[in-house]
């Protein structure tokens, strides 16, 4: 079992004038507590009235996922090393993963900033936010930074996340469960998990933490939880900087059966 804990009653209490059913986006002031930036109303040819910018679309001026990458990782090793060998995270059966899922509301659309702004999450472990126009081609990376994979949340994705001084052992467990349920995943090292609940899955509006790796529990996120981004789009990304296995194909394109062998 885990631990439950839910924001809805918080989102409740901040979007509680706006709770009747809506047929078109309510014209709200903008209060700033889970959607920071109000959708932009320009339109030209790489922005569209949703996102600012459009997505998928390789533009020299805005984002080619090539130009000026190093506006969210350095390329320090720091974030995909561990460097406390003595003190690698020790697994804990006794401390159990814990979901957290926030109740976003389908009206909200994810802005794109083009790689000449920079990209700020409130949370370690965004679930849901502005990120970049071009998002990561499916699989395994050395690292990748959050401004793309955020965005394969949005298209169902689940993201995979494991500090580099998680024990391998369990690392490699996730990784086997999540690689056999669906080919939209991204899996990259965040040092910002904690040495408590150094594992994590990652969907749209949820998060999943954890010491060790229980394969009912993760194969259960996944079947509730992924491919349940506001866009359903399978189509691969174009950003691909250390990427080290390109996920294969489990059943089709659009990941019809879920963890087709468990
Ligand atoms: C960033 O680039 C985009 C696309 O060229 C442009 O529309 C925008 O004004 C620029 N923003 C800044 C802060 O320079
Ligand atoms: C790179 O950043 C510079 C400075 O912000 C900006 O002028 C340029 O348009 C950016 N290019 C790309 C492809 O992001």
């Amino acid at each position: 079992m885990y631990v439950f804990v839910s924001f809805a009653i918080l989102a409740a209490v901040a979007y509680g004038q706006f709770q009747q059913p809506l047929t078109e986006p309510p014209e709200i002031p903008w209060t700033g507590r889970w959607m920071p930036h109000p959708p932009s109303s320009e339109h030209t040819n790489i922005h569209d009235p949703e996102h600012a910018v459009r997505m998928g679309v390789v533009t020299t001026e805005c984002d080619d996922a090539k130009t000026n990458l190093t506006l969210d990782w350095d390329y320090s090793p720091a974030d995909y090393t561990c460097y406390n060998y003595n003190r690698k995270y020790l697994p804990d059966k006794r401390i159990k993963p814990i979901l957290e899922c926030e109740n976003i509301p389908k009206y909200y659309s994810a802005r794109h900033e083009c790689m000449n702004k920079s990209i700020h999450y409130a949370s370690a472990i965004p679930t849901f936010g502005t990120h970049r126009p071009l998002w990561p081609r499916y699989g395994e990376y050395k690292f990748v930074p959050r401004q793309r994979w955020v965005h394969n949340l949005e298209h169902g994705a689940v993201v995979m996340l494991y500090h580099p001084c998680a024990n391998q052992l369990e690392v490699d467990r996730l990784r086997y469960l999540v690689v056999n349920c669906l080919r939209r995943h991204v899996i990259t090292p965040l040092t910002l998990l904690d040495e408590e609940r150094p594992l994590a899955l990652v969907t749209w509006g949820c998060r999943l933490t954890m010491s060790t790796v229980q394969a009912g529990i993760i194969t259960n996120f996944i079947k509730q939880h992924a491919l349940r981004g506001p866009e359903q789009i399978s189509r691969d990304g174009q950003y691909d900087l250390n990427l080290k296995v390109p996920a294969e194909v489990l059943t089709d394109l659009d990941d019809s059966v879920l963890c087709p062998r468990s």
